[in-house]
């Protein structure tokens, strides 16, 4: 098993020493502690099993013990800002920095279709390298540091994508990036890239979800969401993270896995709700969940979902939702 859960205690002790913020203030009001699980992504690198990205308010979801922040150079410079001014105002009121954690990520630009599709090709155009794309994101995001930064999705060709992943190295030695990785690489993306760079990507984000995890394709391609590539990270010790593990985005709403009815009876037998089991289904299996939301109430009961144990036969049953 190549996932680690690791308690908040072992966060004290392993939080680095070199944060450049001083941390002594225990965090206040409104700010409920943090509640999170982590896993270890890297020596030292310990990330919120549950993260919560493209969304209005990162503040509100820290409020509601958060601590895993997820942004995108993609989803814009209001989006990094308010990410940005989420951590700092959770400083201020005594959040440590070392407990939030703060996801990016770059894009390959130019000569990504799917970027063009994406972004247009003029914001392709005006983003020339990766070194550019890297510098933006902390520009806008105001940050000394990022916890992790990813490449967004693999370039046209691996040679772009080793290249732009390359950039990203140095990030690590000068502790802009505690760890770095990949986001939609499949297993023979990942392959090669593992073949040809220095620094073992600590993540890979894909889409993943109940009904959503069995290499359907979506925008045309599976983008990682198949067995074979978890179980290439699983022998790389690489971990495996779920972006719309409630179906959201990468299903085209979430509606079939929060109405599914086994979802619902599984939730039923827990006094549960249809959410908190399939983020559960998610993190039980040692995945990194990044959701998101703008309700206080659906935050708390995300969060909440790591008091529920799923028993075997729930996870299998699950599995099977089509
Ligand atoms: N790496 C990539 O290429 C990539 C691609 C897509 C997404 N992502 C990242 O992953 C994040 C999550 O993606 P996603 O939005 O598709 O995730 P999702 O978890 O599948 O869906 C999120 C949606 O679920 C709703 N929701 C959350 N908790 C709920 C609850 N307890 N009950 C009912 N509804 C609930 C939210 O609506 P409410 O606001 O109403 O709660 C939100 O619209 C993104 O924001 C982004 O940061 C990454």
């Amino acid at each position: 098993m190549s996932f680690a859960l690791v308690g908040l205690s072992a966060l004290a002790l392993l939080a680095p020493a070199t944060a450049s913020i001083v941390e002594t203030a225990p965090a206040a009001e409104p700010f409920a502690p943090d509640s999170v699980p982590r896993i270890e992504i890297a020596p030292g690198v310990l990330m919120p099993a549950m993260n919560f990205g493209d969304q209005k308010n990162h503040t509100m979801a820290i409020e509601q013990g958060a601590r895993g922040l997820d942004t995108a150079n993609v989803y814009g410079d209001p989006q990094q800002r308010e990410v940005g001014n989420a951590v700092r105002a959770a400083i201020a009121m005594g959040v440590p920095r070392s407990e939030i954690f703060v996801t990016s990520k770059i894009e390959c630009c130019p000569g990504s279709g799917f970027c063009g599709a994406v972004q247009g090709a003029a914001l392709c155009l005006t983003k020339q390298n990766a070194t550019h794309n890297i510098q933006h994101d902390f520009d806008v995001l105001g940050l000394d540091y990022v916890d992790l930064m990813l490449l967004h999705w693999p370039c046209d060709n691996m040679d772009a994508s080793v290249a732009t992943y390359k950039a990203m190295e140095p990030l690590v030695a000068s502790g802009k990036a505690k760890a770095i990785g990949v986001s939609n690489f499949n297993a023979s993306a990942l392959a090669e890239l593992l073949s040809r760079v220095t620094i073992k990507p600590a993540i890979n984000q894909c889409a993943f979800s109940i009904a959503g995890h069995t290499g359907i394709p979506y925008h045309g391609l599976n983008w990682g969401r198949d067995d074979a590539t978890r179980e290439l990270c699983e022998a790389n010790n690489i971990t495996y993270s779920a972006y719309s593990p409630l179906g959201g985005w990468a299903m085209g709403g979430t509606s079939h896995v929060l109405s599914d009815p086994t979802v619902n009876s599984v939730a039923a037998a827990h006094n549960s709700t249809a959410a908190a089991v399939a983020l559960r289904w998610v993190t039980q299996q040692g995945i990194v969940a990044v959701t998101s939301s703008d309700n206080p109430a659906h935050v708390a009961g995300d969060l909440a979902s790591f008091d529920l144990t799923l028993t075997d036969s729930e996870m299998a049953a699950l599995a099977k939702v089509a």
